[in-house]
C-alpha cells in the first residue's frame, strides 16, 4: 500500500538567478542563467513524497493568475491531489526571488502573496485528507494559527505531525506541543534554542534543548554534515552523501519528503534519516526547487549504496 501524506503549506513561483558571488547590500552585479520553476516549501515537500511514491494531498493557496495556474499544474502532473488547493481572487500568488551562487548557496526572499490567506478554515475544508494520511507535513511559510489548526487536528487522530520550522522563526509552545517529530537546519535550530551548532557537542546539546521543549524527537539538518537524530536520550547522526552542489535549494524540503515517506511506510526512524539524506543530497546537484527533487528510484540506489557501506562485517 502507498503510503499517505498530507501537506498544509505554501505554493510560490521561484525566480532564479545564478550569479558569481552574492551582491552586497547597495551593489548591482552582473548575473547569469535565469529560470522561472515551481517552488514553495510546502509544494516542494508535497512533490518530493509524490515522487518517491506517496500518495500526497496539498492544502494551500495561490492567486487567481498565470504563475498560481502552472503551479497547480506542475503539482498534478507530479501527482500531487490539488483538491484543496484554493484559488483565492483577491490576492497574488507567492513568489520567490533566489539568488544562486557558484558554491551553490542561496539567498532567497519570499513575497508569500496568498500563502498568507491559508486560513484554519481551509484546513478544515480538508479534514478529509489530513485525516486519512499518515504523516501531516507543515512548515512556517504559512500563517501560524493555520499551521496549528492542522496539527490539533492531526494530533487528535494520532496522525504523526512532522513541523519544519522554515523559514527561520519563533515558534509558539502551543504548536510545538502538539508536534511528534521536530526538523530544523542550523540557522532554524540558532533561532529556536539561542545556541551555536558549530560542531557536533554544540549540535547535540541544542537538540536537547530542543527535546526538553516538550519534542518527542528532533533531527537537525546539517547540510554537508549530514544529520543528527535526538531521540528518546539518544543521538544518532547520520552522515551526507558525499554530492557537488549546483543548488541547494529545496534540499531541506526533498530531505522532509524523503524522510516522511520512509516514516509512513514503517521504517525506521534512523533509516528514514537516510532516505532524508538522500533525497536531500540529490536535490543539490540539479539548478531549481521541484525540478531537482529526486525519483525514488535515484533514492533507492543511493540508500542501498550506503546499506552497503555501512553494513556489520560478517564473522
Ligand atoms: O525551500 C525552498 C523554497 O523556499 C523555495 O522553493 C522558495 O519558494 C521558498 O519557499
Amino acid at each position: 500500500m502507498k503510503p499517505v501524506l498530507a501537506v498544509v503549506g505554501s505554493m510560490n513561483m521561484d525566480l532564479v538567478a545564478r550569479a558569481p558571488r552574492m551582491p552586497i547590500p547597495g551593489e548591482t552585479i552582473i548575473g547569469g542563467e535565469f529560470r522561472v520553476v515551481p517552488g514553495g516549501k510546502g509544494a516542494n515537500q508535497a512533490v518530493a513524497s509524490a515522487r518517491l511514491g506517496a500518495r500526497v494531498s496539498l492544502i494551500g493557496r495561490v492567486g487567481d493568475d498565470s504563475f498560481g495556474r502552472t503551479l497547480i499544474d506542475g503539482l498534478d502532473s507530479s501527482g500531487v491531489d490539488v483538491t484543496h488547493v484554493r484559488i483565492d481572487a483577491a490576492t497574488a500568488t507567492g513568489v520567490a526571488l533566489i539568488v544562486v551562487d557558484d558554491t551553490g548557496q542561496n539567498s532567497i526572499v519570499v513575497a508569500p502573496g496568498a500563502n498568507m490567506c491559508l486560513s484554519p478554515a481551509d484546513v478544515d475544508a480538508a479534514q478529509q485528507a489530513i485525516l486519512a494520511a499518515d504523516v501531516l507535513l507543515l512548515q512556517l511559510e504559512s500563517p501560524v494559527h493555520t499551521v496549528k489548526r492542522a496539527a490539533e487536528l492531526a494530533k487528535a487522530h494520532g496522525i504523526t505531525v512532522v513541523l519544519n520550522p522554515a523559514p527561520a522563526q519563533p515558534v509558539p509552545d502551543a504548536l510545538l506541543a502538539l508536534v511528534d517529530i521536530l526538523v530544523p537546519n542550523e540557522s532554524e535550530t540558532v533561532m529556536l534554542t539561542g545556541l551555536p551548532v558549530g560542531d557536533e557537542r554544540a549540535c547535540a546539546v541544542a537538540a536537547n534543548v530542543l527535546l526538553e521543549m516538550g519534542v518527542a524527537t528532533v533531527i537537525l539538518t546539517l547540510g554537508d554534515r549530514g544529520a543528527l537524530l535526538a531521540h528518546q536520550g539518544s543521538f544518532n547522526r547520520v552522515p551526507a552523501f558525499p554530492v557537488s552542489p549546483v543548488d541547494t535549494t529545496a534540499a531541506g524540503d526533498a530531505f522532509l519528503g524523503g524522510f516522511a515517506v520512509a516514516l509512513a511506510e514503517g521504517r525506521p526512524l534512523p533509516e528514514a534519516v537516510v532516505w532524508g539524506n538522500a533525497a536531500g543530497g540529490l536535490a543539490t546537484t540539479k539548478l531549481g526547487a521541484q525540478p531537482s527533487l529526486p525519483t525514488r528510484e535515484a533514492v533507492e540506489a543511493v540508500v542501498s549504496k550506503y546499506e552497503e557501506e555501512h553494513r556489520a562485517p560478517c564473522i
